[in-house]
């Protein structure tokens, strides 16, 4: 049945914000919205925290099967190689982090961007190239991110070290110092479960630059500039913001009786595709009673327990319940990292899903090109500037 093109405002039905539309077929992650289920490669997201790493979770993604002990060697071999940014990118967050001038998505938009202009093979155009700069990138966002925050606290970037995990070695860069197991379990475990999410905004929006065959880069500085959004990636923020404002245990209830009442978005909850408990949200609250345990934090655990309790109670017969923002904040907050750099480290993983989905676009690739539904007034004069 043709659809109309051409009406009167509201006048063709359409799903606003595309829900529900089918953009491609895709084998690398399964969202089972209603059971609150997430597969990569049909591997459930629990077996993959709990046995697997980022490095694996990203081989993968990228081959469409676990990698052998050789291959996961070699590929974290060639993520090793690539943590070193060029001079002048280090320069560049330098002069921009320091004194909180720039948000750090912005400082890691640019960065990557940057990146780019001193990789000669940027540009090259094989499918061998293409998969080295999703090794590549992905490798470097980590570094980037490190950098950011470094300049951030004032304190001297720390170099990346050739001998830890993608995890270890990102947290060493953050800190200055070597993390412990449990602290790098539980960094390795949340770039694991932000790794990939079927077609989120952010994806869809590195996929629709790929389909024009733009480069790698251009992509992924696609995707980050979606998930800078706090409907996407910015989520987990607002969820320690959320906590401040309230304050205490005791508040909750007054608090979120009253945000519901007045129709406002509560960070951290609801999804377009869950409408039951996101199973990262399940994984990610097993963690932070360790984790809250161990900095003394647990107060942010009761508080967000009882906004659980509460949303699910009020809330969740509407297929609204806690996404993987809510506790994701609380976890990184009691490991001592700054919110602002939540989102950033969010890229940091998603890259892996985002360049494992550009190599897959590119296989069988056509235009992303949706049409519009015109609304504008029909045919008219143009006027001269002197007769208006
Ligand atoms: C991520 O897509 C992905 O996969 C994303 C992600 C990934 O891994 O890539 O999972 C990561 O982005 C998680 C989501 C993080 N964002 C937030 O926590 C922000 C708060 N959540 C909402 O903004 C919202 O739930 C979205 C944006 C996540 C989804 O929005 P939709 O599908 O467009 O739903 P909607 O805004 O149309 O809301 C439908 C109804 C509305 O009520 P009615 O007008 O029908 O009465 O549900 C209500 C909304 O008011 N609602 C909420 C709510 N989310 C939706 N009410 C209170 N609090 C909320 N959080």
């Amino acid at each position: 049945m043709a659809v109309k093109l051409v009406a009167k405002p509201g006048e063709v039905e359409f799903p606003k914000g595309m829900e529900g539309v089918i953009a491609n077929e895709s084998r690398k992650s399964y969202v089972n919205g209603l059971e609150g289920k997430l597969y990569y490669e049909g591997i459930t997201i629990q077996d993959l925290a709990e046995h697997s790493s980022f490095e694996e979770t990203f081989f993968l993604l990228l081959y469409d099967r676990l990698p052998t002990a050789d291959e996961l060697a070699i590929l974290k071999h060639r993520m090793t190689q690539y943590r070193n940014l060029p001079n002048e990118v280090y320069e560049l967050i330098e002069s921009v982090s320091a004194g909180y001038l720039a948000k750090p998505m912005s400082v890691m938009r640019t960065a990557v961007s940057m990146t780019a202009l001193f990789d000669e093979a940027a540009e090259e155009e094989t499918e061998a190239a293409f998969e080295r700069e999703a090794i590549k990138i992905t490798s470097r966002m980590a570094t980037i991110v490190a950098a950011i925050n470094r300049v951030r606290e004032g304190k001297p970037i720390v170099q990346p070290r050739a001998d830890l995990s993608h995890a270890a070695n990102f947290l060493y860069m953050m800190r200055g110092e070597e993390p412990d197991e449990f602290d790098t379990k539980v960094m390795d475990v949340i770039l694991v479960l932000h790794a990939d999410h079927g077609c989120n905004a952010s994806t869809f929006a590195t996929l629709v630059v790929t389909s024009t065959l733009a480069d790698m880069y251009s992509a992924v500085v696609g995707g980050i500039s979606a998930l800078k959004g706090p409907l996407h990636g910015g989520a987990n923020q607002r969820v320690m913001k959320m906590l401040n404002e309230i304050g205490s245990a005791d508040n909750v209830e007054n608090w979120l009786a009253d945000a519901v009442a007045k129709k406002k978005k509560i960070m951290g909850f609801g999804h377009r595709v869950y409408k039951a408990m996101d199973p990262r949200a399940v994984i990610l609250h097993g963690y932070a009673k360790e984790v809250t345990k161990r900095a003394g934090t647990e107060d942010w655990l009761v508080m967000a327990e009882k906004i659980e309790k509460f949303m699910i109670e009020k809330l969740g017969q509407k297929g609204i319940w806690p996404n993987v923002d809510f506790f994701s904040g609380v976890v990184m907050s009691s490991m001592g990292i700054d919110d602002e750099l939540f989102t950033p480290i969010f890229a940091v993983s998603r890259a892996a899903g985002w360049t494992a989905h550009a190599l897959e676009q590119r296989k069988d690739n056509r235009i992303y090109r949706p049409r519009f539904v015109y609304v504008g007034p029909a045919t008219q004069e143009y006027v001269p500037i002197d007769e208006r």
